[in-house]
């Protein structure tokens, strides 16, 4: 909390300002055309001026045009800064937590008496501790490496997408332990792909996961996908959630980004998945949309993809 009221005024200072400079500019600008123009009016001879008037007015524009530009990046940096700064927050719970119920599971391994049940539901809880752990992880890794590489790095086989579906969706049954008809499926099973498996098995473990997230349970989250035309593939996942406000349809896929909403802060999260989505899908050659109604209404999540993706030189 300290170092981001350090992080703050430290940069607040240097716009602040900038903004008093470009303000400063424009008055002196404004006050110069004014005593001109007086003059002028007064019909004093002002030929010399006219020229001094005009370099003085161009030079006033380049430094007010550069001021803004430094007061916008400065801008921006507060925004990235903040952004991680909330991202360090909360990998610091995402880690924490699962070691912590890891490490009670262990304690609680050792004490001796224990029946094969216990023995069983505390194997089960680790198991599922460390998929959360491997799948932040993944994120992070893969949010990291896409900053960096933006293209060419796909390698293509032949998917069947049903399989690869239900291969995602078996996971995420897992973790939220849903009841079989809280996650239907509805996929096309004569349906292959030329993509990146790895890469679409990341998109898909996101976007369902974040369904059945973002639902009050009982959850009613669906996956379908079908061919929609020759050259493409319409995967969308669709649930009755809590939804998305209009304004931030675009944002959910910007790094770290998290709606600003009291059910979305009860629920756990970094806000790189959908950034990871993001990127991947534009790997692949598709395009990744978020629609909703608003809050309280649901989101589907649309994803197009090339039936056969063209590797790019
Ligand atoms: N299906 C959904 N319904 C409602 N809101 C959603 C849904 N999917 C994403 N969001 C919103 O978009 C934000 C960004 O999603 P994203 O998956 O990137 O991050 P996250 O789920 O918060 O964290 P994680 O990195 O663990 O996935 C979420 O915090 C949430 O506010
Ligand atoms: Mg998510």
């Amino acid at each position: 909390m300290a170092r981001r009221r350090k992080i703050r005024s430290s940069i607040s200072i240097p716009i602040t300002l900038g903004s008093i400079t470009v303000l400063l500019s424009m008055a002196l600008l404004v006050g110069w055309s004014f005593l001109l123009g007086q003059k002028i009016s007064r019909s004093v001879d002002i030929a010399g001026d006219v020229w001094l008037l005009v370099l003085g007015a161009l030079s006033f524009v380049l430094i007010i045009v550069v001021l803004v530009l430094f007061v916008v990046s400065l801008a921006r940096g507060i925004i990235e800064v903040r952004k991680q700064d909330t991202f360090i927050d909360s990998v610091t719970h995402e880690l924490k937590s699962p070691l912590a119920s890891l490490q009670l599971c262990l304690e609680t391994l050792g004490r001796e008496g224990l029946d094969t049940d216990a023995r069983e539901q505390l194997r089960v809880m680790m198991l599922e501790d460390v998929d959360r752990l491997d799948a932040f992880i993944d994120d992070v890794l893969e949010a990291n490496r896409l900053s960096y590489a933006r293209s060419g790095m796909v390698s293509l086989n032949d998917v069947a997408l049903s399989d690869l579906v239900g291969e995602c969706a078996r996971v995420v049954r897992i973790r939220y332990k849903l009841e079989p008809d809280e996650l239907r499926i509805e996929v096309d099973p004569h349906l292959v792909v030329t993509t990146d498996r790895a890469a679409l098995e990341i998109v898909l473990k996101n976007l369902i996961d974040n369904a059945v997230k973002y639902s009050v349970r009982p959850a009613q989250v669906e996956v379908v996908g079908r061919r929609d035309s020759d050259r493409k593939v319409l995967l969308e996942v669709k649930d009755h959630g809590i939804g998305i406000d209009r304004k931030n349809l675009k944002r959910v896929f910007h790094r770290f980004y998290r709606v600003e909403d009291q059910e979305v802060r009860q629920r756990r999260g970094t806000g790189l998945g959908l950034y990871v989505v993001w990127a991947l899908v534009e790997q692949l050659g598709g395009k990744v949309q978020a629609i909703s109604e608003g809050r309280g209404r649901g989101t589907t999540m649309r994803v197009e993809l090339p039936i056969a993706h063209v590797v790019s030189a």
